[in-house]
């Protein structure tokens, strides 16, 4: 049976990869609806990008939502560095002729989610800062009785890339974060614990060049991260945004442990950190629930067959 998605996203190199592997996923993933929230780039950039990628994919009929511009209280960071001043790296998008769903965010979804059928149940896949989730979350708490796990792409338990202890998702709004781990919905959390071994290679990104149109398009947004700062020279870029969609495709082909993780939500060098609290040497445990699954480990090498098998699946 096909599991009801929904996809908050910031658009976003990984993000538009991630989305075009999703709906390639069609036969297992019902794409609900995308939200766009504030993050790589501002908000109007990666809604007209959501728009856009909708549209070059043929899923016009796809709700995008437009969502929060900002963080719930820290300031907007876009990563033009990484992913481009228009967020798509080499790709500037023409202005899509398909129209925005809603521009009501939080309530959007909301109304999306309580429309399934009766008995039906969603998963939620946000690949962005939470700054949506959260506020769904907080709105309408009755929600969650349809949410029946969050699969996100964000944090570390290890070491961060947006500082040496933040994930960039959960940095750019860790008190969302606090408040959407703290939900008591079930939580899987593709951290660069994981995201770091799912990576495409150069020559993925050229074999993608010449595969079509569609496939040219997403080796110039993949060229851009090939020849940032943050990866030049490194011969592979982590594919972070398409784990939560593999995952829920083969979830063997991934391991992890739960635990009970609190956020950060300092302005010292510890904000944004995913704090493991139920640690072996932890003697002051609080006895909340480990509600958080953890991915530490993947099979690279099916991961990186299986992500090109979905692209390389547009005609
Ligand atoms: O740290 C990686 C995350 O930050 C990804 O979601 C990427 O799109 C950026 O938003
Ligand atoms: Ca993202």
């Amino acid at each position: 049976m096909r599991k009801n998605i929904w996809i908050d996203t910031d658009p976003g190199i990984d993000d538009a990869i991630a989305i075009s592997a999703a709906f390639a996923a069609g036969e297992r993933l019902k794409i609900i609806g995308i939200s766009t929230v504030a993050g790589n780039q501002t908000i109007d950039i990666v809604t007209d990008n959501a728009l856009w990628l909708t549209e070059l994919l043929g899923q016009s009929e796809v709700p995008v939502v437009r969502g929060a511009d900002r963080p719930l209280i820290r300031a907007p960071h876009p990563a033009g560095n990484v992913h481009g001043e228009h967020g798509l790296g080499y790709v500037v998008p023409p202005k899509a002729a398909r129209t925005l769903t809603s521009d009501q965010g939080a309530a959007a979804i909301y109304k999306a989610v309580m429309e399934l059928p009766e008995g039906e149940t969603i998963t939620l896949v946000p690949i962005g800062p939470l700054t949506n989730i959260a506020l769904l979350l907080r709105t309408f708490p009755d929600v969650s009785a349809r949410i029946d796990q969050i699969v996100c792409m964000g944090g570390s338990a290890v070491e961060g890339n947006i500082t040496a202890t933040a994930e960039y998702n959960i940095w750019t709004d860790p008190e969302a974060a606090e408040i959407v781990f703290q939900s008591g919905i079930p939580i899987v959390m593709c951290g660069l614990d994981v995201t770091m071994k799912c990576l495409l290679r150069q020559e993925e990104i050229r074999q993608l060049e010449h595969a079509g149109e569609i496939q040219k398009q997403f080796s110039r947004m993949l060229q851009f991260y090939f020849d940032s700062a943050a990866y030049r020279g490194k011969g592979a870029v982590a594919m972070h945004d398409s784990v939560p969609f593999l995952y829920l495709l083969r979830e063997e082909m991934f391991s992890g442990e739960h635990h009970v993780i609190h956020v950060s939500c300092t302005e010292d060098t510890c904000r944004g950190m995913t704090i493991v609290c139920d640690g072996a040497y932890t003697y002051q445990q609080k006895g909340e629930p480990k509600n958080v699954y953890v991915l530490k480990d993947v099979d690279a090498a099916w991961f990186g067959r299986e992500l090109m098998e979905r692209l390389m699946c547009y005609s």
